[in-house]
């Protein structure tokens, strides 16, 4: 029996087309999973970030903690999209207090919010031997209505909310977890349902950030076009890849027109950091997200890219009881599990948005 600690937290992160947690405990010897949970939501409760419907995704995450048996009601939660601003600027080195003194006032100009409409963070990123004049620092902020609407679901659930993180700062926790720092750029790639984030890691430090509003929920919607069932109903013709409405080879090439149109999404995510960072080659890929699931993305990101393609494992370096997680379950929750799992190693003490 593994016993948790006062400060550990359970992760969560929830979804627009799925609420995921997972319940760790901290021994001496590594991260214990102890428990994990995804529950569906159906489309429109949750929208680009926008929670339409909170007393039923305050309902999801009671029956979600309660269907696992999640006793761990301490959490960690996050919130991304293109309304989330997480950014790398330079300023001129300065002491590391003066810094601090200075950095909302230098943020403010790339943050399109007024100051007092958002939650921001900032980390000051490790002095590079290239650039010994400046200091890199991330910048991090998100609009208040928007973390406030969070907090409110997670407390109506019963639950209390001590960390509020950003999505690509709990995949990048996720992915160090999991995997050895190298110099070499890696790629994030984390397709949900409603959103996908790109993100550029180096060393242990974020080069690039890019949010779309654009999910494999969009191969639902075509479905919903094509043969006028619910989006319900397309998300299980979906996942099932079986329909009396319609063809497999019908169903193939709409998924095949969305995977090309998230590659382009892709490829011009990559063009743009190459024209920042001239120097730096991206050699490998890392997919997350329920959408890493679909063969297609990886077919036609196989063919459009010389880079190695591999989906994430946040289980990894985690302890399981196998017993209770085959490998072959946790093989097909990891995608979706990414950003749960770096949310929750994260510790009541430390600092959120
Ligand atoms: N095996 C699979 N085949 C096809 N699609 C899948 C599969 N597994 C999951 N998905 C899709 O992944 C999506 C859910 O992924 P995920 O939980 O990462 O999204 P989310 O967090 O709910 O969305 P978002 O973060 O965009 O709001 C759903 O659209 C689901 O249909
Ligand atoms: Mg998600």
């Amino acid at each position: 029996m593994t016993f948790r600690k006062k400060t550990d937290l359970t992760g969560l992160d929830i979804g627009s087309g799925a609420i995921k947690a997972a319940e760790i405990a901290n021994t001496k010897t590594g991260s214990v999973l102890k428990k994990f949970g995804i529950i569906r939501i159906s489309p429109g409760i949750i929208e680009k970030g926008n929670i339409n419907e909170p007393e039923v995704v305050a309902e999801s995450i009671r029956a979600l903690f309660s269907k696992y048996g999640i006793k761990n009601r301490n959490v960690a939660v996050s919130v991304g999209g293109p309304r989330v601003i997480v950014r790398k600027i330079s300023i001129r080195n300065k002491k590391e207090d003066e810094i601090h003194n200075l950095i909302r006032s230098e943020a403010e100009q790339y943050i399109p919010y007024n100051m007092e409409d958002i939650n921001f963070d900032y980390r000051i990123l490790e002095k590079q031997e290239e650039t010994p004049r400046h200091r890199d620092i991330l910048i991090v902020a998100a609009p208040k209505n928007m973390t406030d609407s969070y907090v409110r679901v997670v407390e109506m659930a019963g639950l209390k909310p001590w960390i509020m993180d950003v999505d690509v700062l709990a995949l990048q926790n996720a992915f160090e977890l999991n995997y050895k720092i190298t110099n070499q750029c890696i790629m994030l790639i984390h397709t949900g349902t409603g959103r996908t984030c790109l993100s550029v890691l180096k060393n242990n430090s974020l080069f690039f950030v890019q949010d779309l509003d654009f999910g494999c929920g969009e191969i639902n919607k075509k479905i919903v076009s094509v043969i006028g069932c619910t989006l319900d109903q397309a998300e299980e013709i979906k996942l099932t890849r079986k329909s009396q409405f319609i063809s497999e080879q019908d169903l193939k090439k709409i998924t095949l027109l969305f995977a090309r149109e998230w590659c382009l999404e892709v490829s011009r995510a990559l063009d743009f950091f190459y024209s920042t960072y001239p120097d730096e080659t991206v050699n490998k890929i890392i997919l997350s997200g329920g959408g890493a699931n679909i063969s297609e993305f990886r077919e036609v990101l196989t063919d459009q890219t010389s880079a190695d393609i591999r989906m994430m494992n946040p289980f990894k370096n985690f302890k399981t009881d196998k017993i209770r997680f085959t490998d072959s379950m946790l093989k097909k929750l990891a995608p979706q599990a990414a950003i749960c799992m770096g949310l929750s190693v994260r510790r009541r003490n430390q600092a959120g948005l």
